[in-house]
């Protein structure tokens, strides 16, 4: 961590005029029901309804109930201070069967949702894809297919239709690394598949569905951003095995994806290492050109960093499922270490430091673009104390050392414009189910009472400048 221990987390934090603080969730973790008022089935309904692919066999039923509680937790966000709130669209609420009409219930609930938040000030920051692919969709083949591309840009079209009159800025994906790799490579997301080639077409996929709808809402006026997930990739030693390993890890993880979305080509050497997976005929002339369709902002979403070995056997990559098929398709012989800094309870390396060189990479190697952290942000085990409030000095410790990692990086120039904290709540960590909590908002899912914890006061005092000197 970066902050000084003689430092009160917060104190010399000092952000540009306009920077935007927010906090963010997303659809199928926090809203609950599942088969209320016309929504259909995505392909996490389907997973976590299958025995053995969750933790615990939890899944999103029921989930924190945001789409009941939403006036309470826009309440909540304004006493708090947001300024933003990230949250995601869920597909099949608006269109069940992933194609053709809308579902008019489902639209109504975002609306709302946006109206509640712009009469108290908070800027809606929705996602349109956060991972919950209608089940007929997959049912059709998912992403490895190109019409699910196709599809999402009908969706994407119809909803900013219906929302884009109150909306600033549209994120068409959140991470397309975890829908690819995690999805159909490794199998620890929906849809569970494990085929690598599959991947590889499906981050083509997602990535054109991205473009296509891109390309048409930027034509029709509106603001269009994507966000990916970005990690300091680092080689164990300088062996030239370990430094083969780490660009080969860097290549899927990173480079993969921001090379054709900021520079309209593929990574030469991405596409030779893949070369025994896929041949990559998949790839459409013209595909490329909409892919790179410029941005109007860039989200990157940090967590941790990557240290890579040349030498199989190392640990897991920290995406679950170590033993399992890889998300690392062409690259299995690649292991994964730990440093000795502290970990998470997601058990990953806290390393602010690697959140500026990201940005300070992405500001000095690609064309010049917007940069927000869309995610950022920490799991503990949080436990209420005897008077019911939650302390969690290790989050805040977590957030001070990454908005000075921002900081660090707007001062090198980078042109980064706000930070989402992941998460507003406490909520359903996808594989993990509910044993992993992310909030700054700590929930009793027993009782569906929203306690903030002590990070959550923090952040609000940082967004008002109390914490500055
Ligand atoms: C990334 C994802 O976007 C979000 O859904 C997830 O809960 C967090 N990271 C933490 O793993």
């Amino acid at each position: 961590m970066t902050t000084d221990s003689q430092t009160e987390p917060g104190t010399g934090l000092q952000f540009p005029t306009g920077f935007l603080f927010g906090a963010a969730t997303a659809a199928y973790q926090v809203e609950g029901a599942a088969t209320a008022d016309g929504r259909g089935p995505s392909i996490w309904d389907t997973f976590s309804h299958t025995p053995g692919r969750v933790l615990g066999g939890d899944s999103g039923d029921v989930a924190i109930e945001h789409y009941t509680r939403f006036r309470e937790d826009v309440a909540l966000m304004a006493d708090l201070g947001l300024q933003a709130y990230r949250f995601s669209i869920s597909w099949p609420r608006v269109q069940p069967d992933g194609r053709g009409r809308l579902n008019q219930a489902g639209v109504d609930f975002y609306s709302r949702l946006i109206d509640e938040l712009l009469a108290v000030g908070i800027e809606p920051w929705p996602t349109l894809y956060h991972w919950d692919l209608p089940q007929p969709l997959e049912d059709a083949g998912g992403w490895p297919v190109r019409d699910t591309a196709e599809r999402f840009a009908d969706y994407a079209g119809a909803i900013t239709g219906v929302l884009g009159d109150r909306v600033r800025q549209w994120t068409t994906l959140n991470e397309p690394w975890c829908s690819a790799f995690l999805g159909y490579g490794s199998g620890v997301h929906a849809p569970g598949r494990t085929d690598p080639a599959a991947a590889v077409r499906a981050g083509h996929h997602l990535m054109l569905g991205h473009g296509l709808a891109a390309n048409l809402l930027r034509s029709s006026g509106h603001k269009v951003g994507v966000t990916i997930n970005l990690y300091d990739v680092v080689p164990v030693s300088e062996a030239e095995t370990d430094l083969d390993a780490a660009r080969r890890i860097d290549g899927l993880q990173n480079r993969f994806f921001l090379d054709p979305v900021l520079r309209g080509s593929y990574p030469t050497d991405v596409i030779e290492d893949l070369a025994a997976v896929t041949d990559f005929s998949h790839v459409r002339d013209g595909d490329l050109a909409l892919i790179s369709t410029p941005l109007d902002m860039l989200g990157v979403n940090y967590y941790s960093r990557h240290v890579v070995t040349g030498t199989s056997g190392g640990g897991d990559d920290g995406h679950g499922g170590s033993g399992g098929a890889s998300p690392w398709p062409g690259s299995e012989h690649v292991g994964f270490e730990k440093g000795d800094l502290p970990l998470t309870a997601m058990g990953w390396e806290i390393h602010a430091e690697g959140l500026t060189s990201v940005l300070v990479r992405l500001a000095t190697q690609y064309p010049a673009v917007r940069l927000y952290v869309t995610e950022n942000g920490a799991a503990f085990a949080d436990v209420p104390d005897a008077d019911g409030s939650v302390r969690d000095p290790d989050r805040i410790s977590y957030l001070d050392g990454h908005l000075r990692a921002c900081q660090a990086a707007i001062d090198l120039g980078v042109p980064l414009h706000g930070y989402f904290c992941w998460s507003l709540f406490d909520n359903f960590e996808w594989s993990w189910g509910y044993s992993r909590r992310f909030g700054l908002v700590h929930v009793d899912y027993e009782t569906q009472t929203r306690t903030p914890k002590s990070s959550a006061y923090w952040y609000g005092d940082l967004i008002r400048g109390r914490l500055a000197t």
